[in-house]
């Protein structure tokens, strides 16, 4: 067998699409554990751009079988109107998804509740895809699972209870509780679509593994955005490191043989929260412009800083990252001088170490690297590399034990150096 999960290192965004990309080349089944709509995975195809935002990246290798996982929360609208639109760019779609019995649903007081709370004072910054309330009805174990749409009678008493519940808190928040049946017949349309696609994924993951298939875990939004494990509460609401794998798709640990860690060669957040590289000025801008740093949900423009390696050495940690892809080297070109933060200040001294309790008050120290203008994308092995470049790569892989495995060099495919590949056979 052989299994890998593809992890973001930081806050989202870190250039998965793109590993994922390369990678499911050689996958036969591509599993998405955790996260709903809120992530944003751009393809290309047929020289347009599709961003999917449920459907795994799995679906544009016609070989490759799509799994979503029952730790996934699922909107029905948005999961067909994506399969609609690569359906009519002729990608064949038609028995290669399948849909946990086990997933959530997310439904339009979710997305009304995620609204309302983003227009307060409170705001964390969200997608406004209607996750966080989704999850929270998971947990107060009232939530509509895919199973559930077998039995319209089940639908409604769920809705309605769910509805009673969230009602006082729509109204706290200005808003007016939406009707039972409004929300029953806005799902109506999807139901027997959604029942043809559903399975046991757990079931047909193991079912792979058994067979030897090569297996990935294809992880939604970034270490620091997970709910245990980020910059809590700026996270989101369900787990983003490699440990959702095994819980969002019905596998156990001793299933997962490697876990590749997603990084960029700088580091960028959206939505409220703390960012102890952050920056605030033109050189910020400068990457923001040249690395396209915008969301590609939300569109809104992310928040730019420079690679911290205390938080890297923190996602090898708590995913067990066994190696790095490190995206977007190519942005850096063209800078006078880079930094990368390799140590945080205390009034005790230098530590490595990320405060369990925030990130607040740390101070990175940097280390200062030279600039480069020589454009990357030619290089096809570390040694090709400028040498501060290359530096970079070094430092990196010293000062988090991890190797990089794959560095991107650039937006095209080939643009990329791999130094070893994700599935060795
Ligand atoms: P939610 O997941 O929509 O509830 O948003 C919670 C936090 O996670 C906000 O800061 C969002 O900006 C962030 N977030 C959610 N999904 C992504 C993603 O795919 N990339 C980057 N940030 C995300």
């Amino acid at each position: 067998m052989s299994t890998a999960v593809i992890v973001g290192a930081q806050w989202g965004d870190e250039g998965k699409g793109k590993v994922v990309d390369l990678v499911t080349e050689a996958a036969d089944m591509v599993v998405r554990y955790a996260g709903g709509p809120n992530a944003g995975h751009t393809l290309v195809v047929g020289g347009q751009k599709i961003v999917v935002r449920l459907v795994p990246s799995g679906i544009l290798q016609p070989h490759s079988m799509c799994v979503m996982g029952q730790g996934m929360v699922v909107d029905l609208e948005v999961l067909f109107a994506e399969i609609d639109a690569l359906e009519a760019r002729g990608v064949r779609t038609g028995g290669r998804i399948v849909l946990s019995d086990r997933a959530h649903v997310i439904l339009p007081y979710h997305l009304q509740i995620d609204g309302l709370r983003e227009a307060g004072p409170k705001k964390i910054g969200t997608t406004k895809k209607g996750i966080g309330p989704c999850y929270e009805d998971k947990v107060a174990r009232r939530g509509l699972r895919v199973a559930d749409l077998a039995e319209p009678s089940r639908i409604a008493s769920i809705v309605e209870a769910a509805l009673a519940a969230w009602a006082p808190v729509v109204r706290a928040l200005g808003g007016e509780p939406l009707g039972v049946d409004a929300v029953v017949r806005s799902i109506d349309g999807f139901r027997k679509r959604a029942l043809g696609l559903m399975a046991d994924a757990s079931v047909i993951v193991d079912g792979a593994i058994r067979s030897k298939k090569n297996v990935l875990f294809e992880g939604a939004q970034g270490t620091l955005l997970d709910v245990d494990h980020g910059t809590y509460p700026f996270v989101t609401s369900s787990p983003a490191v490699a440990g959702g794998a095994c819980t969002g798709s019905g596998i156990g640990p001793s299933r997962i043989q490697h876990v590749m860690g997603i990084t960029k060669a700088y580091a960028t957040r959206v939505g409220e929260g703390p960012f102890p590289t952050e920056l605030n000025d033109d050189i910020g801008e400068r990457i923001r412009q040249s690395g396209g740093e915008f969301g590609s949900v939300t569109g809104r423009p992310r928040r730019v800083g420079w690679l911290d390696i205390p938080l890297l050495r923190y996602a090898a940690r708590v995913n067990g990252i066994d190696a790095w892809a490190i995206t977007k080297l190519d942005v850096l070109t063209g800078l006078d001088e880079i930094r990368v933060a390799h140590a945080y200040g205390s009034p005790a001294g230098e530590t490595l170490d990320v405060p369990a309790f925030g990130l607040d008050a740390v101070v990175p120290l940097y280390r200062t690297f030279e600039g480069w203008t020589t454009p990357l994308s030619a290089a096809r092995t570390i040694d090709a590399l400028p040498a501060s470049a290359r530096a970079i790569v070094r430092f990196i892989e010293e000062a988090t034990g991890v190797p990089a495995h794959i560095v991107s060099v650039g937006q095209e495919r080939a643009d990329t150096i791999i130094v070893e590949d994700v599935f060795r056979r």
